[in-house]
């Protein structure tokens, strides 16, 4: 049995975002097992990058803008969130950004060829704090392993967290896998350049916590 990594959350769709997964749906998301790459998606050979988890959506489109030389594909399977997404892409008309709505861990390791990817972005992912669900948590080695077959050599892996244990967690495996060098040289990074803060960071801090970052390049 695999385990995922998160529980299919129902939350309040808006109508608005009812009627952006309805009309904007075909326009933005990709078939459950579209090829990752930039030729099959986009038509072009821009750098190809990924951001799992997206929540709202706000950090793609704000990376998504500020970098048009660059593609970028947002999984994510909070359907509140997809449709938040889909509303902003249309408002800003903005075209190098498509959505997949399946679970990451099969995006990654059944649909996305080898070296495809230049950058993945895992911005505060569910932390699963309690001891019995900690198994739950994404950031572990063997979505390590297809991360780093996914990405190109020198592609960056970056990731950010509010809760210090998992922090931990992600460094000592990061430290130990083969595939990955620390771009801080040792221990966690500064802030991600550019990082945008998101809607679970913005949470995070209300709560007094601190915020951990991790920039990794493929060998
Ligand atoms: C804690 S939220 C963070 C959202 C956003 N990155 C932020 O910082 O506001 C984590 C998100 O990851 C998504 N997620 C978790 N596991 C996933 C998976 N295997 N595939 C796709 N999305 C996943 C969840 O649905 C959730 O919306």
């Amino acid at each position: 049995m695999t385990i995922r990594s998160f529980v299919r959350r129902s939350g309040r769709t808006t109508q608005g975002q009812k009627r952006a997964l309805s009309q904007l749906w075909d326009r933005y998301v990709l078939q459950p097992d579209a090829k990752m790459t930039a030729a099959a998606i986009f038509g072009d050979d821009k750098p190809l990058h990924l951001e799992i988890g997206f929540g709202m959506g706000d950090a793609l489109l704000e990376m998504a803008r500020a970098h048009p030389e660059n593609n970028y594909i947002g999984i994510e399977v909070y359907q509140p969130g997809v449709g938040h997404l889909l509303s902003l892409l249309e408002k800003y008309e903005v075209e190098n950004v498509r959505v997949s709505t399946a679970d990451a861990m099969q995006v990654l390791s059944m649909h996305t060829p080898l070296s495809a990817l230049d950058a993945v972005y895992v911005y505060f992912p569910d932390p699963w704090p309690k001891k019995r669900h900690q198994k739950r948590r994404m950031i572990q080695t063997p979505f390590l392993n297809v991360l780093a077959k996914a990405l190109r050599p020198d592609g960056v892996l970056n990731l950010a967290t509010d809760w210090e244990h998992y922090a931990r967690q992600m460094l000592t495996l990061l430290e130990a896998h083969p595939d990955f060098d620390n771009l801080a040289g040792s221990g966690f990074s500064s802030r991600i350049p550019q990082r945008p803060l998101t809607k679970f960071e913005q949470r995070g801090i209300k709560l007094g916590h601190g915020v951990w970052d991790l920039r990794y390049q493929r060998r």
